[in-house]
């Protein structure tokens, strides 16, 4: 099996070739289908340490890494702001590099700043795995939204893919938009003008205002919640007429194909983006999203730490 991975931090999907998107999927369904249900743990990353430093709140994400950490035989340990010493001043540089002195082998990093993920894999030596920085980027999201695309669908390539909602606060919206472009897909993205500035058409995109066409084309709806701890300013008059006009109920899903699969990568706030039925539905492919979060989390970790140690990766077999 071929791999292709030229990096020990994952921060942005900017720079990662298709080749490399598609290796952490062949490892996250090795994983997938070597796990299955019974949930066997592995020893590829025997003796490691993972510190996830999650300096904003996080549910899926977080819990995610320490799973895959733990699946693959690492010790996992989990640090939060209120928890640090950066309450004490100590700067995000220093707290980075006491955990490398205190033999950290992977660091996670969740930042309310943009950049923060970037900065940190300059001044330490051990790999950086971005968990989600500021509006700037979620790797990770992105790479288990495809993966579970490519579960429902045979390939990306042509799949029209609509992203609804804070568009211009939304760093899944970021990572996302590159991720599905480079593995072909057209993506859609749609919401009020003032979340949904025109300018993402500079990334490849349709910029859309238009609830009924950008719901009609799609292949698959990705909601986003409204990101009001970004926000200085107020981008619409409020949650209510926010949902009257993009919200996705009963009667505008009947705008999208039969098949077309309804993705969120939460937390969702039911009846703001998304009705409560619609999420619970059969459509929705949401709770596949936060279980294939652990096997492509279980393969970045792998590829960051086999290419900065030089290990060769030993993957479990695939089941027939
Ligand atoms: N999707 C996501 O990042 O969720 P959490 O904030 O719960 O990690």
């Amino acid at each position: 099996m071929h791999l292709t991975w030229n990096r020990k931090d994952l921060i942005s999907l900017d720079l990662l070739s298709k080749e490399e998107i598609e290796s952490v999927f062949t490892v996250a369904r090795a994983f997938k289908a070597s796990l299955g249900n019974h949930k066997a743990k592995t020893t590829l990353l025997d003796g490691r340490s993972v510190v996830n430093l999650f300096l904003e709140p996080s549910t899926r994400t977080r819990l995610a890494f320490e799973v895959a950490a733990k699946r693959l035989g690492a010790d996992s340990v989990t640090v939060s702001a209120a928890a640090s010493s950066l309450t004490k001043g100590e700067t995000l540089r220093d707290t980075a590099r006491n955990m490398e002195a205190l033999q950290a082998d992977i660091l996670i990093l969740r930042h309310p700043a943009s950049g923060a993920p970037n900065y940190l894999s300059k001044v330490v030596d051990i790999p950086v795995v971005n968990a989600g920085d500021g509006s700037h980027a979620h790797p990770t999201q992105a790479l288990l939204d495809a993966f579970t695309l490519l579960e429902r669908f045979e390939s990306l390539d042509g799949l029209n893919v609509t992203i609804l909602g804070d568009i211009l606060f939304s760093r899944v919206a970021r990572s996302n938009i590159l991720c599905l472009r480079k593995l072909g897909a057209t993506v859609t993205v749609a919401g009020p003008s003032t979340l949904v500035p025109n300018d993402f058409a500079s990334m490849g995109v349709r910029v859309c205002h238009d609830l009924r066409s950008a719901l009609e084309a799609a292949d698959a709806v990705m909601l986003l919640r409204i990101q009001h701890e970004r926000q200085t300013s107020t981008h619409f008059p409020s949650i209510g007429e926010y949902t009257s006009m993009f919200g996705l109920n009963q009667e505008r899903a009947a705008w999208l194909k039969p098949d077309a699969v309804i993705m969120h990568p939460g937390p969702i706030n039911r009846g703001v983006e998304i009705d409560s039925e619609l999420a619970d539905s059969n459509r929705s492919v949401i709770l596949q999203q936060v279980t294939n979060g652990i096997v492509v989390r279980m393969a970045v970790l792998l590829l960051c730490h086999s290419f900065h140690t030089g290990e060769a990766i030993q993957l479990p077999q695939l089941n027939s």
